[in-house]
């Protein structure tokens, strides 16, 4: 179920050369995951990222956030080709703790799209704007520490500092005057190939 290929990383493997330097989307979209196909890719990332890559978790990170809370949303980022979503390259998943007090986590992007087009920063603007449409008053996330200054620019702000997962967290809030609540979530943003939106 979680070893489905991307379209794109069959053709990479099909060819011989590495995905995200000949692979070349026209445009982006950030969005809630509105297929099947979206949700077992972001997880398959997710395992890739916080398992493989991290070793945060033993095999699975999937845990009770993700199948028992009514609230809890995934968020994908997928490159798009003829207009159409492609590949997920990068998620994040949000829910409800506390009537109005919504969570960030699970951030990650695929490894070879890091730093490409500001994807890991429209899904936190998608993660807290969708969050604000329902009703959210406070946005908080458990930020590895790497992640700080990134988080920093996007306005948020350092509450408390702990470890988790045998690694350095801060619990960080989002200053939601500067994010507007979003509406459309499943539409959610189109950003260009350069990462403008
Ligand atoms: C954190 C992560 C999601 C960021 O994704 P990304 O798509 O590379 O981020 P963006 O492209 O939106 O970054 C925006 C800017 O911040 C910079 N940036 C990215 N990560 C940063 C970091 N850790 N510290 C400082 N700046 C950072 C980028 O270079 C970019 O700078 P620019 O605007 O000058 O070009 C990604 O690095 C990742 O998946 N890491 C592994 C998993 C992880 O750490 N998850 C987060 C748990 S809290």
């Amino acid at each position: 179920m979680f070893a489905e290929p991307s379209r794109a990383s069959v053709h990479s493997n099909a060819l011989g050369f590495d995905g995200a330097a000949a692979y070349a989307p026209q445009s982006f979209r950030v969005q809630w995951a509105s297929d099947p196909w979206m949700v077992a890719q972001a997880r398959c990332l997710r395992r890739e990222v916080f398992c493989v890559e991290q070793g945060l978790f033993n095999g699975d990170d999937w845990d009770e956030v993700d199948q028992t809370n009514a609230s809890t949303r995934l968020l994908v980022a997928v490159s798009c080709m003829a207009g159409q979503p492609d590949e997920v390259l990068g998620t994040v998943r949000i829910h409800e703790a506390l009537p109005g007090t919504w969570w960030g986590s699970r951030l990650a992007v695929r490894r070879d799209w890091r730093h490409h087009g500001k994807l890991g920063s429209a899904l936190v603007r998608l993660a807290v704007c969708s969050a604000r449409a329902m009703g959210c008053q406070e946005f908080l996330a458990h930020v590895q520490s790497q992640n700080v200054p990134l988080f920093r620019r996007l306005h948020w702000a350092v509450l408390d500092e702990m470890d988790r997962h045998g690694r350095r967290h801060a619990l960080m809030q989002a200053d939601l005057a500067h994010y507007e609540p979003c509406a459309n979530p499943y539409a959610g943003y189109v950003l260009g190939a350069r990462g403008a939106v």
